[in-house]
């Protein structure tokens, strides 16, 4: 039976929601334009037979359309690609690369730089992906702001291909479900949809792509009632942490056990660990709390047999961040007393993956499958070595079946290669039960909270490399 991991279910539930939300709400504004502007006319309270109908009608089309939604994402979801075969046409080749991120990163800073020129005097058209045998694909292309002003400020987007949706079945039929953002961006920079026959003549195998995206500014960190609203939710969580041992207990029991056996860890990488909104405050918290929590065992944990004190340096990487996280998660890192000891850092993609190295701990907890971070780690260490310690849900896929299994859906975060590298190199220090940890319950008060992210360690498969100078510093 497959095995459906709580980030996937969370992904499969967002896409489903989303999907039906969008339409319902497609709906919704239809209704209330043609209502405003049929107000007088006669308005469904009028009790018109017509309204009546077209109400009836567009929720049945609504019905129909999230039910093909629906099987869309079904079919998508159980769609299985060799990738044993697909790895071994490619020569079994790393596609995530050292030389790969370090050009991404080179193109996105690019890109940034122009950004602060008025579109007339920015330069650079189009940004390309060499394949190995010389053809060229576009991975960016220049698009002219919406809007401009103070309100809006151009971020680029990473997105990269994750190894399923190299195959020309799956990119050509699920990609677009599935959501990989990448595919769907190379079809626009390279024309494929306005091509007569459509995107679906055409595969792409670069694995990543740039999107130039407008944000509006984030203004959280100036509004000082929401602020105040997440600084009390910090000191709540922060007395819970304390006051409850059990749970932060199992961290550090975890950290005791992990640096006993792994290399001296000396950073910690996280991805995704996720930003503070007001209808979902409780869940990064945690989670960063756990995180400052876990660097903070590892220096007493090195202090306590005999090692040489270190700084720790924390890197967090998250689309989602805004300047009102950064302000809370320096706040509650220095709440907690980590200043002295450990460094917090926050990066853009990809440079916590450039970050890894063979003395970091990776933490990536329910991760969309669209970001292949343990396909990326397994291809930046092909040719040796590895993060010393690899926390989170199902980087391989199923462990019942290491090695052996050659079929993979988009369910699947590994993929014949990420199996290779963590059988062939390290050992399970914990199994995560992939359906959900015990959830401990939190104070009243904290009403929102969700077991799956609050009480996120039994759910994570936790790796550590295997070493012989494992104990040598
Ligand atoms: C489903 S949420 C998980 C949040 C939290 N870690 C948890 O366990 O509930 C996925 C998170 O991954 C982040 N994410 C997506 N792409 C990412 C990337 N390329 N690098 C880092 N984080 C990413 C999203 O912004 C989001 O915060």
């Amino acid at each position: 039976m497959p095995v459906t991991t709580r980030s996937q279910y969370k992904a499969g539930k967002l896409a489903l929601t989303k999907g039906i939300r969008n339409d319902s709400r497609k709906a919704s504004l239809r209704h209330t334009c043609s209502s405003c502007k049929d107000a007088k006319a006669g308005s469904v309270e009028s009790g018109s037979d017509s309204d009546v109908d077209s109400v009836l009608s567009s929720n049945n089309e609504n019905e129909d359309k999230a039910e093909l939604h629906l099987d869309l994402l079904k079919a998508t979801y159980a769609h299985t690609v060799d990738l044993i075969a697909l790895e071994k046409q490619r020569n079994n080749a790393p596609v995530f690369s050292r030389t790969l991120l370090l050009q991404i990163r080179k193109q996105r800073q690019k890109i940034l730089q122009e950004t602060y020129l008025p579109y007339e005097r920015r330069k650079v058209k189009h940004l390309a992906w060499r394949a190995p045998d010389g053809h060229l694909t576009n991975i960016w292309a220049r698009t002219k702001p919406s809007q401009t002003g103070q309100k809006c400020k151009e971020h680029v987007r990473v997105e990269f291909v994750p190894r399923i949706a190299l195959d020309p079945d799956f990119q050509r039929d699920f990609a677009g479900p599935a959501q990989v953002e990448a595919v769907i961006w190379l079809r626009e920079y390279n024309h494929a949809i306005t091509q007569a026959h459509g995107a679906k003549q055409l595969h792409f195998d670069a694995p990543y792509a740039l999107k130039t995206v407008e944000q509006e500014e984030g203004y959280a960190h100036l509004d000082t009632e929401l602020m105040q609203r997440y600084r009390d939710a910090l000191v709540q969580s922060l007395a819970y942490w304390k006051e409850h041992s059990d749970l932060h207990h199992k961290f550090t029991k975890m950290i005791e056990g992990t640096a006993a056996i792994s290399a001296p860890i000396k950073k910690i990488v996280c991805f995704g660990v996720g930003r503070v909104r007001p209808d979902y405050m409780y869940d990064s918290i945690f989670q960063h709390m756990a995180i400052f929590s876990m660097a903070q065992d590892l220096i007493k944990h090195y202090e306590a047999i005999g090692r040489k004190r270190r700084r720790i340096q924390i890197v967090l990487q998250d689309p989602c961040y805004e300047e009102a996280d950064w302000t809370l998660f320096r706040e509650l890192h220095q709440a907690m007393g980590c200043n002295p000891s450990t460094d917090l850092e926050f990066v853009q993609d990809p440079d916590g993956l450039l970050a890894i190295d063979s003395s970091t701990m990776v933490i990536a907890p329910h991760l969309p499958t669209t970001f292949p971070w343990s396909q990326i780690i397994a291809d930046l260490f092909a040719s040796g070595s590895g993060p010393a310690v690899i926390i989170g849900d199902c980087p391989v896929t199923d462990r019942r079946q290491f090695g052996k299994k050659t079929t993979f859906t988009f369910r699947d975060r590994g993929s014949p290669a990420v199996a290779k590298f963590l059988s062939d190199r390290y050992v399970v220090f914990q199994e995560g039960l992939w359906s959900g940890g015990d959830g401990t319950l939190l104070a009243l008060g904290i009403d929102e909270y969700s077991p799956f992210s609050i009480d996120w360690l039994p759910d994570m498969d936790i790796y550590v490399r295997k070493e012989d100078d494992a104990l040598t510093d």
